[in-house]
């Protein structure tokens, strides 16, 4: 028998935190952090055509989806309790300023016209960036191998006036480009958009994690990268003045992006701003647990559900993932036991 030493300072055996968590129902009842799916937002890939349904490639169960296939879609979202949608929209064409991006007849415009059509109540936040619609791949204007930053911003509000006419509810700036909320909000009100919100992609890292995104959007900058505008991973305070400055411009919501690498941002913006807070739980994210998962390494469902928890416990209120739909699933599976 070993004998039993109780050190002062421990206070053991009085103290014994394993108490509570003896069986399920006790551990559910000091549970500190819930997952639910009012808080979820899933990202969706829109494209013209007809009839199209392409997997991609390193984000198995993610789709590049036709305009027609959008009310079939968003039925099964609503129905899965998934109460927002972060649109994306890969145009027919590009150039030099992104026109795809404010188009009328845009593919982000059609795609919010025909989701409002087919499910009114359902959010819908559109991405707010050039960098899908321009031949050069990068968020804003280039001239001479820069990227303009004042010139880049009244595009900006010119695109977010088109979303907010087609009927998006938000409108998402994800170029970080210096005053884009501020330029954004001023062109929203001076056409009477006053009720359109921004979340804003406040502190929005060079991420290697967006490698399968641009695979998929065709957004991959065609010279240099994003470590011109984008905040290099290495800065966490600096990601406080980007929200602190987006708060100040009249963001509604911010976010931090991606959201596994960075959960130190996440809980420092939960205690300093009392504004919602969104992570992102980027492409790369999913495609990694992905692998792991088709090749029988990880438990794919328990890692997910990890991942999330951690996010939210950090501090996210918001969180938009590609696995929403499994989170819908999965909590209604485990409601159900
Ligand atoms: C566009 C944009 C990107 C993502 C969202 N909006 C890519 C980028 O900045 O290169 C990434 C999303 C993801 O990886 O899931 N500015």
């Amino acid at each position: 028998m070993v004998k039993f030493d109780p050190s002062p300072l421990t206070h053991y055996p009085t103290q014994r935190l394993r108490r509570l968590r003896k069986g399920e129902t006790l551990r559910r009842l000091v549970r500190e952090t819930q997952l639910s799916i009012e808080n979820f937002i899933y990202p969706l890939l829109v494209r013209f055509g007809n009839g199209v349904r392409e997997e991609i490639p390193s984000m198995p169960g993610q789709y590049r989806l036709s305009l027609d296939q959008l009310p079939k879609e968003v039925e099964e979202v609503s129905a899965l309790g998934i109460p927002a949608l972060l649109l994306f929209g890969i145009p027919e064409e590009k150039d030099g300023v992104g026109s795809g991006a404010y188009a009328e007849r845009g593919i982000i415009q059609e795609a919010v016209r025909r989701i409002k059509d087919s499910a009114p109540d359902l959010i819908v936040i559109t991405d707010l960036c050039m960098c899908g619609y321009t031949d050069h791949g990068h968020c804003g204007i280039v001239r001479d191998g820069q990227v303009l930053n004042d010139e880049t911003l009244e595009l900006l509000g010119k695109i977010a006036v088109s979303q907010a006419a087609a009927g998006a509810d938000i409108v998402a700036p994800s170029g970080m480009m210096d005053g884009q909320v501020k330029a954004v909000r001023r062109q929203l009100d001076s056409e009477g958009f006053y009720e359109t919100a921004i979340l804003s992609y406040a502190s929005k890292y060079a991420s290697a994690f967006y490698g399968p995104f641009r695979e998929a959007a065709a957004s991959t900058p065609q010279f240099g990268d994003r470590r011109g505008y984008q905040m290099d991973p290495a800065n966490g305070r600096e990601a406080l003045r980007e929200m602190e400055l987006d708060i100040a411009e009249g963001a509604d919501l911010v976010m931090v992006k991606p959201a596994l690498a960075y959960l130190d941002v996440l809980r420092q913006a939960r205690e300093r701003f009392n504004h919602p807070i969104a992570a992102y739980n980027v492409s790369g994210e999913y495609a990694m647990v992905k692998a792991a998962a088709q090749k029988g390494w990880i438990d794919e469902k328990a890692i997910v559900l990890e991942i999330l928890t951690a996010i939210k416990r950090a501090g996210a209120d918001l969180i938009i993932s590609y696995f929403a739909k499994d989170v819908a699933r999965w909590l209604r599976e485990d409601n159900d036991k």
